[in-house]
């Protein structure tokens, strides 16, 4: 017979089913929901919400609920309440499509803040009051401490915060995450606030456990539940060839003493790109190397076991349903590499200044100039959102974003005369790669900026006439810092809405 994740005895009477827990949740509830990256949401009440929500509005009853998450979460939580028009409003970041295509429809609110904000905003009573916390965790103790899941995300404030808590109780999460986990309790508000004391990832600054004011739990779920996981792509040829300039460029960078041999804590999104450049640093002639990131990815785990990867910071796993399963046979060899914590530490901008971080993230798009746009497709058809993007870039040692050079099969080309849409202006972007080459930035003017990112990174179908756009700018422009026509920067965009293509 298998034990209860339950420990705690007088807890145990508050188990009940996923409809009943949900029914505690009325019209125009504030939502905290656990879960980043596909890890650690709630799976079964969200549901049983969704339901819920179609029922009385078949019935004619309006029903709306607003939700604040880690980031993205599952089908079962976003797809399942955006299907049933459930979300009235939604932060900090979607990736789930059926939400995608109700914001961009304009029917779902939706704001994609900086990760690292969202927990400082709640305390700071700028988005407004939460009622309910309905967080996944992996067990109880006997003392009725929470043993985080595989994400901690904003966790720790929704409990904190919230009026009422539903717990998911979730027997699949593997038990060995008990003790991967940090949880900081030492943040406060201005004028109160003090220097975090992480100087190395490695520090452990917190508690294992979240603290949880037994009287607001008011409902305990039961599941055996797997985290979303999505599929693992083997890289393609464009993003070998990606991450094939970036291995160069810090090779050389080490050749110069501008990094150390260990290189310096890695933070990286994910996706196929990402991936190929985990799997390059495998074969690369690196050691003892660290990563102070937002998610825990295939690649890390790789790389972990190799002994390549001293250890792993971040605050949630991102894992193909593959190395999940492998985690969970092996997750007490990972156990002591792997630091999870509160997103508001894991991406804090003072921490990832500290650390020194090379951050290395995907982009929808960049200009001549460097600015890039990470969100928004065409200006105004929203992807996912910022996600904790700004918060490297802007602080860390060295910020690369990458992409390969067209999209949509060639008929886009992702280095444009002008960004449709800024998320990181060309201050916090110092390195672009695509697979036509990697564009070093630092230290250059707009035009030499442009420059380079014209010879190097721009696709051979869209030289010839990025080289004529620009040339035209240099001599028309209204001003020759950044040389710019006004009538045609955008004309790129509005000629692939019109006509289908750039070209
Ligand atoms: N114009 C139009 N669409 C574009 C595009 C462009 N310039 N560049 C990419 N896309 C589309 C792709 O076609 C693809 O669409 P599909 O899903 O319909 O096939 C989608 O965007 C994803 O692109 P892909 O090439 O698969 O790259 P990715 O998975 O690496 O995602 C971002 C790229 C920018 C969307 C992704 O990195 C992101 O959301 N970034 C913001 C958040 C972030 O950086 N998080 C990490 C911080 S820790």
């Amino acid at each position: 017979m298998t034990t209860s994740r339950i420990q705690h005895p007088a807890l145990r009477d508050r188990i009940m089913s996923a409809e009943d827990a949900a029914s505690l949740i009325t019209n125009g509830t504030t939502i905290g929901m656990s879960g980043f990256t596909g890890s650690g949401y709630p799976k079964s009440v969200p549901l049983a919400l969704a339901g819920r929500i179609e029922a009385e509005h078949a019935a004619g009853n309006p029903f709306k609920v607003k939700i604040w998450s880690g980031a993205s979460t599952g089908p079962e939580l976003d797809g399942a309440l955006a299907k049933a028009d459930g979300i009235e409003f939604r932060l900090p970041y979607n990736s789930d499509p059926i939400a995608r295509e109700k914001i961009n429809a304009g029917e779902m609110n939706y704001f994609d803040l900086h990760l690292s904000q969202v927990a400082p905003m709640a305390w700071q009573g700028f988005l407004g009051k939460l009622d309910t916390a309905v967080v996944e965790v992996s067990g109880i103790t006997e003392d009725g401490a929470l043993i985080p899941s595989s994400s901690i995300g904003n966790n720790k404030t929704w409990l904190d915060q919230a009026d009422k808590i539903i717990l998911e109780v979730n027997r699949w999460q593997s038990e060995a995450l008990n003790g991967m986990h940090d949880i900081y309790y030492g943040t406060a508000l201005p004028p109160n606030r003090k220097p975090i004391p992480l100087v190395r990832p490695d520090d452990r600054i917190g508690e294992k456990h979240f603290r949880v004011n037994p009287d607001k739990i008011v409902a305990i779920v039961e599941t055996d539940a797997p985290d979303r996981n999505l599929p693992f792509a083997e890289p393609d040829d464009v993003a070998i060839a990606i991450a094939g300039h970036l291995l160069d460029f810090f090779a050389h960078e080490v050749k110069v003493g501008r990094l150390p041999h260990s290189l310096l804590p890695l933070q990286s999104g994910v996706g196929n790109v990402t991936n190929a450049v985990l799997s390059g640093l495998m074969d690369a002639p690196y050691g003892d190397m660290t990563a102070y990131t937002e998610v825990i990815q295939d690649g890390m785990l790789d790389l972990l076991e190799e002994g390549k990867l001293r250890m792993a910071s971040a605050t949630a796993f991102s894992l193909s349903p593959e190395a999940a399963l492998r985690f969970n046979r092996d997750a007490m060899k990972f156990r002591d590499k792997l630091i999870l914590r509160p997103q508001e530490i894991s991406n804090h901008p003072e921490l990832v200044r500290r650390l020194g971080c090379i951050a290395m993230n995907g982009m929808i798009e960049a200009d001549i100039f460097g600015n890039v746009n990470s969100t928004h497709v065409m200006g105004s058809r929203i992807q996912n959102g910022i996600g904790g993007s700004g918060d490297f870039a802007r602080n860390a040692y060295v910020s690369i974003f990458m992409s390969p050079s067209t999209a949509k099969g060639g008929k886009i080309s992702a280095i444009v005369p002008k960004v449709s849409h800024v998320d990181h202006i060309n201050q916090d972007v110092q390195v672009i790669v695509t697979e036509q080459g990697l564009a070093d930035l630092r230290g250059l003017s707009p035009k030499q900026r442009a420059d380079v990112i014209v010879k190097n990174c721009v696709h051979p179908s869209y030289r010839n006439a990025i080289q004529d756009y620009y040339k035209r700018a240099r001599q028309n422009s209204f001003g020759q810092h950044a040389p710019t026509l006004l009538n045609e920067a955008l004309s790129w965009h509005q000629r692939y809405v019109e006509t289908g293509s750039m070209l």
